[in-house]
């Protein structure tokens, strides 16, 4: 949308809506806390105890509404070819003709709140921009944390087309209805229009379905913006790794939801001398630079993490960014007005007001926190964030790392042969369901890049256009890896110890960028050799490290087979070059 279209957006709307007030957001301190101290009135947020947790809120939802929608999320493209068998299209226009009457009236005695904001630093030629309509003050105030919005945007908008993002919680205040701290409505919306390039999100206030500048925006939208403009944009953290000879890389590296995306983007590596710094733990922005590097920006300028199994032994950065300043979300609160969840603290407190605020104790059936329970903090509050996490030019990639949650069959480590493999790595990516969205949890699923619920148009096409990338001429092509930090033992124990040491995995990525580490050729890549990851201090059991790097033969037919099943569903979009990645793969367990 562009700048002059801007004004008549917001009179559009605010006439469908019919909200008491609108409000422009400035993006000040002010206006965040007055919001909060609205939301505190309201019983939306419970401020926590200033001397544990200063200027910090905890926030209960409806408990119906705690995790991203699949099943209610659409791509709406002119046609469904287009969407993909991935995703769920409708036609736009009948699509457009629904929300526009759920959207009728779903602001009335509501404050429409606009929020001018920017996915990236302001000035960066990766960056882009967007406006958000909402009727939610959590949104507003999550979006301050989560994005670089207000005034300053606003400034920028008569100089750069916008992404125009509408949400409603999709319940209107009438006379007869109270209102309650969490509003939502029965019927959710998660529409993508990627044509046009629109955002409508109706119905949820959960932050993947409601702050539209992360999961519908800077991957939904901005994949297909990334297609017709020969950049990436991608499920990835983004980390800084230095070698105690001082020298850095840049690595990105994609998991699906709540596989531990956070943890390694601010690891605490066990090996002495080596550092990791933070640029992003979620989502990366990547074009190649004049001079063929592959430079990455983090869109976000905060993290939405999972609270659930944070702790000072798994993600000791985590728990000191989030130790003041922070809006929690489905936590549980402690008698001394201080948040815990599921493994925080080894000892559980003796008692405790649950998520569903309900009186707990260690004896209860009941969670105390939700598993998908989350924290909002600005990523500046990080104690390990890299020194150019804002710089306009982005970081330059070395290495860009795949992976899933798999209990059987996908070695601790292993690298691609070239980025044509490397893509087809990416493309067979399945891995076990989390409580990030909601369904089945632990069910074995394909999700290719980590980006099945967030690729804006045909998985078949998104595959061609990574091999395209791979193709362009002058470029200087990251190396491709593929982890998994889950496979279990016989006895179904992890057999991996990981966060903070798995940064014993990313100094073999690291040496293997430097054209040293030693690898050695097997079927499905190049796999370190037992002595070549640094075990040093590390007790394993005997044979783990055998058993991490294994290259099950039987294990890989079936994968094989099972790949090759998934892969049909892409029909005669699936690219050539995965095919016969496929059938090498095939060949060289057979030959
Ligand atoms: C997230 C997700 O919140 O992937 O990052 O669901
Ligand atoms: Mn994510």
């Amino acid at each position: 949308m562009k700048y002059e279209e801007l004004k008549p957006w917001i009179q559009e709307i605010a006439e469908l809506c019919q909200p008491q007030i609108v409000h422009i957001c400035d993006g000040s301190k002010k206006e965040y806390e007055d919001l909060c101290a609205l939301m505190v009135k309201k019983g939306t947020l419970i401020p926590l105890n200033a001397a544990k947790r200063s200027q910090s809120y905890l926030c209960r939802s409806d408990p119906h509404d705690v995790a991203r929608v699949e099943d209610r999320t659409f791509i709406c493209s002119k046609n469904s070819e287009d969407a993909g068998p991935t995703n769920q299209w409708r036609e736009p226009l009948e699509m457009k003709q629904t929300l526009r009457t759920l959207f009728k009236g779903s602001m009335q005695g509501r404050t429409l709140y606009v929020i001018p904001f920017s996915m990236g630093p302001l000035g960066s030629k990766i960056s882009h921009l967007g406006v958000q309509i909402t009727d939610s003050p959590y949104v507003v105030c999550n979006m301050r944390l989560m994005t670089r919005m207000g005034k300053q945007v606003e400034e920028l908008l008569p100089t750069q087309e916008f992404v125009p993002c509408l949400h409603s919680v999709g319940m209107p205040l009438k006379d007869s209805l109270k209102d309650v701290p969490w509003p939502c409505s029965k019927d959710k919306y998660i529409v993508h229009f990627p044509e046009s390039r629109e955002i409508w999100s109706f119905g949820s206030g959960y932050g993947g379905n409601a702050l539209l500048g992360k999961k519908c925006y800077a991957l939904r939208i901005a994949s297909v913006m990334a297609r017709d403009e020969g950049w990436l944009a991608e499920h990835m953290l983004i980390l800084g790794i230095t070698n105690p000879q001082g020298e850095k890389k840049y690595l990105a590296a994609a998991f699906p939801s709540a596989c531990g995306k956070t943890n390694l983007a601010m690891m605490k590596p066990t090996l002495p001398g080596w550092k990791i710094e933070t640029v992003g733990d979620d989502i990366a922005w990547m074009k190649f630079g004049e001079d063929g590097q592959l430079y990455a920006i983090n869109p976000e300028a905060g993290f939405f993490g999972v609270a659930s199994g944070t702790a000072m032994q798994s993600n000791p950065n985590a728990m000191l960014t989030i130790d003041r300043q922070v809006i929690f979300t489905n936590v549980a609160l402690t008698d001394e007005g201080d948040v815990w969840w599921e493994g925080m603290t080894e000892t559980p407190p003796q008692h405790l007001v649950n998520w569903l605020g309900h009186e707990w104790t260690p004896q209860s059936k009941e969670k105390a926190a939700h598993p998908n329970s989350r924290f909002t903090v600005a990523a500046k509050q990080c104690p390990v964030i890299d020194s150019k996490w804002e710089d306009p030019k982005g970081v330059p990639i070395s290495a860009i790392l795949f992976g899933g949650r798999r209990s059987h069959t996908i070695p601790l480590i292993c690298e691609a042969f070239n980025w044509q493999h490397g893509t087809f790595l990416g493309a067979s990516i399945s891995s076990e369901t989390t409580a990030a969205s909601t369904g089945e949890v632990g069910k074995l699923r394909h999700d290719p890049f980590a980006m099945l619920p967030f690729c804006g148009y045909h998985m078949g096409d998104y595959f061609n256009h990574w091999l395209k990338m791979g193709l362009k001429k002058g470029v200087k092509l990251p190396k491709i890896f593929y982890a998994n930090w889950f496979r279990k033992g016989d006895k179904g124990d992890y057999l991996w110890p990981g966060f903070g040491e798995n940064c014993r995995v990313l100094k073999w990525i690291f040496e293997r960028t430097s054209g040293k580490g030693q690898a050695i050729r097997t079927p499905i890549g190049y796999l370190p050799t037992e002595e070549s990851i640094d075990t040093q201090g590390l007790v394993l059991k005997p044979q783990v490290m055998e058993k991490l790097l294994q290259v099950d033969r039987e294990a890989w037919q079936k994968e094989i087979q099972e790949i090759r099943h998934y892969f049909t569903r892409f029909g005669n979009k699936l690219p050539q070059a995965i095919q016969e990645e496929w059938q090498q793969l095939k060949d060289r367990f057979n030959g």
